[in-house]
Order: structure tokens, then C-alpha cells, then sequence
């Protein structure tokens, strides 16, 4: 469980912001719908510091229990104590709760939140015999990244139905260079090569289904221009971030490689301003 208060930078792509908001007046559950590192977990922490609530983030896993998330009785010193998950500790303080990766906790799991995500806005408490209403402020808010035509999880309809969804994706290309810019101190020549970069992978990826790959979202981007900026070479940063965690697969790499050396000709020299200003 993490806890985050303080307001995010978050550039919006689209009406995201007045969407979520809009859902916040009307007590309505989000879900985010995007690829990985495309800002999701961003928006939520900038949204919660814009709406002034505290935001109380569970990671989901399938490991992940109804007590976990409720809470269970503990012993302690001889006595039978009850203790709060983090769900219902966020319920009970009116917090912004994100369910990060929704799909990767098992749909037993799941089934208790369909009386918070509807018009009934209650936790049940079965251990203490209670019903939780959440407070005016309560808001949920989960998120994954659908991949139709892979062996990724989907949600039940009962449950997603019951959240307005949100889709988010990578910016348009000149707004991401300047986010990777400023999240990375990179200079923005530097920016927008690693932008264009990253673009003919996805289109390639898009193109391709036979060699599939997950293209390097605006995370991989940032992290190749932060090492950029602290003196790695292009290439170097190009392939430990772009390239080698795009695929395992041997041949699938070749192609990728090929697939920059054509995006990113001379690549091998550095531009004429160098990196590192
Ligand atoms: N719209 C945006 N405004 C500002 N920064 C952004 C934006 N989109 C992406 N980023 C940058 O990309 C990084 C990754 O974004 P984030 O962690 O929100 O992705 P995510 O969608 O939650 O990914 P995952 O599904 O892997 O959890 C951020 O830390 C930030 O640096
Ligand atoms: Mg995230």
C-alpha cells in the first residue's frame, strides 16, 4: 500500500481531467484503460492532489485475499483486536483508492467491491457484522492494460460495467518529447529523437502481430533520456531502454534493431550539440 498526497505533474492528452472529475461529483468508480507507462498511475496522483484528497494505492497480485483488503482480526496480547485494511481504511477517510492492475486479483477477491462500485457505495463487513457507506469523498479508481489477442486476464463484465472508463495512451508525439524533457532533464532535440524513436517501434509493433512486442511506453523514454542526461551515450541508452526489455527472443531483437538503425540514422555519432546540455 503507498500513500500519496502531494499533486503530480500530469500533462492531459485529452478531456481526461474534466472526465474524472465529472465522475468524482457524481460518485462514479473510474477504471484507466491503457498501455504500461503511458501515465495512468501519473493522472490518479495528479487528480487526487487537484480533488485535495489523500490516495491510498493497492497493487493487486492473485495472491491478494478479501482480508487483505477488508481487514481481519488480529491477536494481540491475549485480546482479538480488529484491524482495517487499506480498503476500508481509504472508505472509512473519504480517501481516492486505486487499484492498480485490477486483473491480477482473482474475481472471489473482486466480488465484494460490486456494492461499493454501485449506486450502494457500501463495504461489507462480514467479520463485524457492519455496512460501511462510504463518505461523499470515497471515490474508487482501478486500472489495467487490456491486450486483446494475448493470454492477459480480462475483468467480469458485472464489475467493469460498474466503472465509467477512461482511455489513456501515449501522447501525441511533440507533447511527449516535452514531458520526457521535463521528467528527465534531458534537452529537447534529445527528446524528440528518442520520441521519434520510440514511434517507429510502435507502429512497427502495431504492424507486425507475428513478432508481437509491447513498444517502449513514455517510462522507457524517460529513463533513456535521464541516462542520457547523466552522460550515456544514445546508443547505449537506445538499447538498454528502447530495445533489450522490448523481447526475449533473439530474432525478435535483430528486427527491432534493424527497425531503429533505420529511424535513427548516424545514430552511432552524436548530435551536434551534444547530449549532455
Ligand atoms: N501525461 C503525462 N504527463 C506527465 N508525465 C507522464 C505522462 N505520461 C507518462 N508520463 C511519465 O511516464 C512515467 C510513467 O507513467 P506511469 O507510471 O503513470 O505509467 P502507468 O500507465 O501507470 O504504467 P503501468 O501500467 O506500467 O503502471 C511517469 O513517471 C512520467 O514520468
Ligand atoms: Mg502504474
Amino acid at each position: 500500500v503507498i500513500e500519496t498526497c502531494a499533486a503530480s505533474r500530469y500533462l492531459a492528452a485529452g478531456r481526461e481531467t474534466e472526465l474524472f472529475r465529472r465522475a468524482y461529483e457524481r460518485k462514479v468508480p473510474v477504471m484507466l484503460l491503457g498501455p504500461t507507462g503511458c501515465g495512468k498511475t501519473r493522472f490518479v496522483e495528479h487528480m487526487a492532489g487537484e480533488l485535495r484528497r489523500p490516495l491510498v494505492t493497492i497493487t493487486c497480485h492473485d495472491d491478494l485475499t478479501t482480508a487483505d483488503l477488508v481487514g481481519r482480526h488480529l491477536i494481540r496480547g491475549g485480546d482479538v483486536e480488529w484491524r482495517d485494511g487499506p480498503l476500508t481504511a481509504a472508505v472509512r477517510r473519504g480517501a481516492i483508492c486505486y487499484l492498480d492492475e485490477i486483473v491480477e486479483a482473482r474475481p472471489d477477491t473482486l466480488a465484494m467491491l460490486h456494492s461499493l462500485a454501485d449506486h450502494r457505495r457500501a463495504l461489507y463487513l462480514e467479520r463485524l457484522g457492519e455496512e460501511l457507506v462510504a463518505p461523499h469523498d470515497f471515490m474508487l479508481v482501478a486500472s489495467y492494460n487490456p491486450r486483446p489477442g494475448t493470454s492477459v486476464k480480462e475483468l467480469k463484465p458485472a464489475l467493469r460495467q460498474r466503472f465509467a472508463t477512461i482511455r489513456l495512451d501515449y501522447l501525441p508525439a511533440d507533447q511527449e518529447a516535452g514531458v520526457v524533457a521535463a521528467e528527465s532533464g534531458a534537452p529537447v532535440p534529445i527528446a524528440r529523437r528518442l520520441v521519434e524513436c520510440a514511434a517507429v517501434l510502435r507502429a512497427a509493433a502495431e504492424r507486425d502481430p507475428y513478432t508481437r512486442f509491447d513498444p517502449p511506453s513514455t517510462r522507457s523514454i524517460v529513463a533513456a533520456a535521464a541516462v542520457i542526461a547523466g552522460g550515456t551515450p544514445l546508443d547505449d541508452a537506445v538499447e538498454a531502454f528502447l530495445v533489450a526489455p522490448l523481447t526475449t527472443d533473439p530474432a525478435v531483437t535483430h528486427a527491432i534493431r534493424a527497425v531503429v538503425a533505420a529511424a535513427l540514422p548516424g545514430n552511432g555519432e552524436r548530435p551536434a550539440d551534444g547530449p549532455n546540455r
